[in-house]
């Protein structure tokens, strides 16, 4: 798919059909995560790729909105150093991920990590050590639902030259 199509199609999935995704797929939408934008290119990222059925369910199930997870083919789970600019280098490789899981015919959903209570417990469930923060926890698989999402349209939200 190309990148402006995978960019504008992408939605949050979170129904899956349980067809595996292979080890090749996801290194490539982690490539694609880890080339992002970052500040003063301090790349503080890792990602932790979940696949294990039980550590799926376990992981869902600290969630508050994000049970979708145990029906995930993965979950990649990232996580930042603590710098500066986490929070920022963290949602832009997030972004990057998606929206490549996209392009290569997969569905995914973002699930809040950074803030939540939960973020302690599966930083310790995913082996992290201690100064990294969870970002994101990423839901990956072979859709089951094409969601559609209200957009707010461009001519709202552009402004030339001043607000
Ligand atoms: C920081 C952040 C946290 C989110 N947390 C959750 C979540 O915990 N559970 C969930 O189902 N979706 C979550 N989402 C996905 C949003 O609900 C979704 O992006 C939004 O409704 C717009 O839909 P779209 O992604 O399909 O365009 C999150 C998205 C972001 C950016």
């Amino acid at each position: 798919m190309e990148c402006l199509s995978a960019l504008k199609t992408r939605r949050c999935v979170r129904a899956y059909t349980g067809e595996p995704v292979s080890r090749e797929v996801i290194e490539d939408i982690i490539d694609c995560g880890r080339l992002a934008a970052t500040a003063r290119n301090i790349q503080p990222w890792e990602f932790v790729v979940v696949t294990a059925p039980r550590t799926l369910r376990a992981i869902a199930s600290e969630t508050d909105f994000g049970s979708f997870i145990a029906q995930a083919a993965a979950c990649i789970v990232v996580l930042c150093q603590d710098t500066k600019y986490y929070l920022e280098d963290g949602c832009n490789a997030s972004q990057n991920i998606l929206v490549a899981a996209r392009a290569h015919g997969l569905g995914g959903c973002w699930v809040a990590g950074d803030k939540k209570p939960y973020a302690k417990k599966v930083r310790q469930m995913v082996g992290a050590p201690d100064g990294y923060k969870l970002i994101s926890l990423l839901s990956i698989g072979h859709p089951a639902e094409e969601p559609e999402q209200e957009k707010r349209p461009l001519s709202e939200v552009l402004h030339w030259e001043k607000f």
